[in-house]
């Protein structure tokens, strides 16, 4: 087989065998495909999508690329919660210590930032100390001990995805339905889960813009997981805005910490509460969804969700105080506030112009080998609905640098829609696909 026949066939719009689509994972994975060939496939993938056939040959051949954990000798139900990627979207760090305070073990592998979205594992490595790359003993130790782990993608799991994600990243071959089940799905099938709950985004600031796309992916995700004996249930929610407030990776740790604390966003409050239910009640420990929406905030109430979230910073390496002392998180040096031109009632905040913005002044990467930096961001003073005055606050850029700052500041601005009436309120959970 050559690697330009395949590409070229993919261009063309032809579907390629499930053996192909193998070998072109295989190969890559071993380093027998340079990034620039896989590049070329990945576009070709872009434009030209995949056959369901092809996606699950994908999948299969990534999933493969590692191994199936073994966690036969973890007790209690195995249920994990992902996101297709939004920004301000910080819902795995607030319902999975929920669940796993009701009893759910959850052996999350993670993701980073992806294009304008955040990543999970950036968000705790703005945390000092945090470790996300634990052995697989590491992992299973943890989970014993305090029903969560996090770590990455490693040689041992799901390493075709390591590599191709930040190659998507670097390639504008993200916003791909195929690429992203394959993506998520190799990770979730490798950590042996009963349960899956996925959070497909929509909208502005999703990779999915359409419902209809978005039902798509889920259908494809959820398909996956059946086809692997996996209970798996999807929400497709509102992303045309940012979730919460906080847009960054230590600044929503800190609403990550107000919201475990039952004062945080209603929105985030309200997401991360229903993601944590569904968890409970894929889990099989309640009988009824709503006796699982009880327990999550429950959970959220007793302060035990919380206390779950500090467990798992200390046993990975963190100080659990970072949760109660912003100044031990990683602070910008540097605030702007953009104010509001007119007096209007914000009708929308294009939330991928926020996380563009953000990742430009450097939450996010541009190249493969970019760092991150934890302490920058967006705080937003307002939601969509909300009035304000003229010259008032919409939002306050936090920043380290000034290279770049005014370029994002307009960005920032540009993200805010005023409007003399208010907009019709927005259905933040928009449909269910199981
Ligand atoms: N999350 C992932 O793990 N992969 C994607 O491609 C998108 C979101």
């Amino acid at each position: 087989m050559r690697t330009v026949d395949l590409i070229t066939r993919k261009r063309n719009g032809e579907e390629l065998l499930p053996e192909e689509v193998t070998w072109l994972v295989e190969s890559y994975t071993r380093g027998d495909i340079p990034d620039y060939q896989m590049s070329a496939f990945l576009m070709a993938v872009y434009f030209e999508n995949m056959s369901d056939r092809e996606v699950e040959a994908m999948t299969a051949a990534m999933l493969a690329s590692g191994g199936k954990l073994d966690l036969s000798d973890v007790p209690g139900p195995r249920v994990d919660k992902h996101s297709t990627g939004g920004v301000g979207d910080k819902t795995s760090l607030i319902a999975a210590p929920l669940a796993a305070a009701a009893g759910v073990v959850v052996p999350m592998v993670a993701g980073r930032a992806l294009g304008h979205t955040g990543g999970t594992l950036d968000k705790l490595e703005a945390i000092p100390g945090f470790n996300t790359k634990l052995t697989i003993d590491q992992f299973k130790e943890q989970l014993r001990t305090t029903g969560i782990a996090i770590m990455g993608q490693t040689e041992e799991v799901a390493p075709a995805d390591g590599k191709l994600y930040s190659l998507r990243d670097a390639t504008g071959t993200v916003e791909s339905t195929a690429l992203i089940a394959a993506s998520i799905m190799s990770k979730k099938l490798a950590s042996s889960l009963d349960g899956l709950v996925l959070d497909v985004k929509v909208g502005a600031g999703a990779f999915m813009k359409r419902q209809v796309e978005a039902r798509r992916l889920a259908q494809l995700m959820t398909a996956i997981a059946r086809r692997n004996d996996l209970r798996a249930q999807a929400l497709l929610t509102d992303m045309n805005q940012p979730l919460g407030f906080a847009i960054g990776n230590a600044l929503e740790v800190m609403e990550v910490s107000q919201t475990l604390l039952n004062a945080g966003p209603p929105d985030l409050t309200r997401l991360s509460l229903e993601l944590a239910a569904r968890m409970i009640f894929l889990a099989k420990l309640t009988e009824t969804l709503e006796d699982a929406r009880e327990v999550a905030q429950a959970r959220l109430l007793d302060g035990s969700g919380f206390k779950k979230l500090r467990d798992v910073i200390a046993a990975q390496g963190g100080d659990p105080m970072v949760l109660d002392r912003f100044d031990m998180l990683p602070n910008a040096t540097g605030a702007m506030e953009i104010t509001a031109p007119r007096a209007g009632y914000v009708s929308a905040i294009d939330a991928e112009e926020i996380g563009l913005a953000s990742s430009m002044i450097g939450a996010g990467r541009d190249t493969k080998e970019d760092t991150i930096d934890p302490a920058v961001g967006v705080i937003l003073q307002v939601k969509a609905g909300e009035r304000v005055d003229e010259g008032g606050v919409l939002c306050r850029i936090y920043y380290t640098k000034e290279d770049r700052l005014e370029e994002a500041a307009e960005r920032v601005e540009d993200a805010f829609r005023l409007s003399s009436n208010p907009p019709e309120p927005r259905e933040l959970i928009l449909e269910v696909v199981s």
